[in-house]
């Protein structure tokens, strides 16, 4: 059957990996002539691009396909794929709980999307959830969705097996592999010749990036990609606190073109709950690590991730987490209440037994703390002069432009004749705790 002028419609939740594994999808499925569509009423093809981390991204799906099973009521020839995350998590139990699916796919079995798709026209259910230990999609050309033609993810690894107790990502994604560095230098390479100017590495922990039995290790990468061209901004998402060394810190402060931006997730201020929580890492080792970071890269950009109530925790671990983030002093954190998840070692082992109304006052707490923090750190930035490499037009005025500094700080200002693309000098004179604002100066 000719899939000509088809449309595929994708729907992307939970983390950036996700929004990569979208358009690589989408890649797949434009060689076998699906194009892009842009609603769910005109598509041919409905994939949901599912996340699991917590309990309240998989709900957020389950309300989405209550909708979209409406869309399929009225057009039985539509088909709708789970794919992602909550596909590995459930398996078939996904089909038999929402019989209007057609397709199940996980993160490791896009490629065979082409036949489990023929499988569908011949009126079947059709399901892949295979993990594989090699898979990285290396060669693949991923379709750029909707990015604003600056900015593109490239994914440099894929699974996890750090096994941190409350996670849920060593079993939808599978075991930790490295992608070929060549191929990820000439992704780099051709987006910086279609005018791109800034990539994002991405994996589960992109600093335990390891090619070949460390021939490759991930500072050798990031030195590969900067030198691509200095005008080829390069960011990088998620690293483990436990990799992230010297040689790292060192080749970021050595590189202009390396921004001086580091999401570091803490977890928990407590060495007690990181035990617990398997990070591999006490308080003092992450408080060295972040101390090697501000000696050698004086102006990094900090940013964190938090749980709020992991079992156990007490009022005093509660306490150690608020103040090292007021000792780290992060630009920015994404903060969580504990979320029980199936199968994990948690689940297993441990009780969750922190009330849900104490977890609730302590995220609120952590919120609040974050909220002064950022405002701070922004306050100081006022009177600086950064490097913004322009990104798009503000979203409250078309006489505005928005970019990013080095530190991974949004900087908005007045466009005079600068478009999306160029690098231009901008002196902050306000901030928000969520955005700095400035005026274009001479360099
Ligand atoms: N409950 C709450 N937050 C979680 N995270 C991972 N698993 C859980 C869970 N079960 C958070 C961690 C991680 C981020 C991506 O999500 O902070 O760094
Ligand atoms: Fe969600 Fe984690 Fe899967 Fe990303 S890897 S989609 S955050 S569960």
């Amino acid at each position: 059957m000719s899939t000509e002028n088809k449309k595929l419609y994708i729907e992307t939740y939970g983390c950036q990996m996700n929004v990569s594994d979208s358009e690589i999808v989408g890649s797949i499925m434009k060689d076998i002539g699906y194009e892009q569509g842009h609603s769910p009423e005109n598509a041919d093809v409905i994939f949901i691009n599912t996340c699991s981390i917590r309990d309240n991204a998989e709900q957020r799906v389950k309300k989405r396909l209550k909708e979209i099973r409406i869309l399929k009521k009225k057009n039985p020839k539509l088909t709708v794929g789970i794919l992602g995350c909550m596909a590995e998590r459930l398996k078939e139990k996904l089909i038999e709980e929402q019989e209007f699916v057609d397709l199940i796919v996980g993160p490791d079995a896009y490629r065979d999307l082409p036949k489990l798709i023929k499988t569908v026209e011949t009126g079947r259910k059709a399901i892949n959830v295979l993990l594989s230990e090699e898979e990285t999609y290396a060669e693949i050309e991923p379709v750029r969705y909707g990015d604003n033609g600056i900015s593109a993810y490239i994914s440099i690894m894929r699974g996890c097996q750090n096994w941190c107790t409350y996670c849920v990502v060593p079993f939808t994604r599978g075991k930790e592999r490295s992608r070929d560095p060549q191929t990820i230098v000439e992704e780099a390479r051709d987006l910086f010749n279609k005018g791109y100017r800034e990539v994002t590495l991405l994996g589960q922990n992109v600093n335990s990036y390891n090619w070949n039995d460390k021939e490759v290790e991930f500072h050798h990468l990031l030195k590969l990609i900067a030198e691509v061209s200095p005008l080829l901004r390069v960011r990088f998402a998620t690293s483990h606190p436990k990799d992230i060394s010297d040689n790292l810190i060192k080749t970021i402060a050595d590189n202009h073109n390396i921004c001086n931006y580091i999401h570091l997730p803490v977890q928990s201020g407590s060495t007690k709950m990181l035990k617990k929580m398997n990070r591999k890492y006490t308080r003092e080792w992450y408080m060295e690590r972040i101390k090697a970071i501000k000696k050698h890269i004086p102006d990094c950009g900090l940013s964190t991730d938090i749980i709020a109530g992991f079992c156990t925790e007490t009022e005093e671990d509660h306490q150690e987490t608020l103040s090292i983030m007021k000792w780290a002093e992060y630009d920015y954190a994404f903060m969580f209440k504990y979320s029980e998840r199936p199968d994990t070692i948690a689940a297993k082992k441990f009780a969750d037994d922190v009330p849900e109304e104490v977890k609730s006052r302590r995220l609120q707490e952590i919120i609040a703390l974050q909220g002064e923090l950022s405002l701070k750190r922004n306050t100081e930035d006022i009177g600086k002069t950064f490097e913004v490499l322009v990104e798009k037009i503000s979203k409250k005025s078309d006489q505005e432009l928005a970019g990013r500094n080095t530190q991974n700080k949004m900087i908005v200002f007045p466009k005079e004749n600068y478009k999306p693309g160029d690098y231009v000098m901008v002196k902050v004179h306000k901030c928000t705790a969520a955005t700095l604002l400035g005026t274009a100066v001479e360099n």
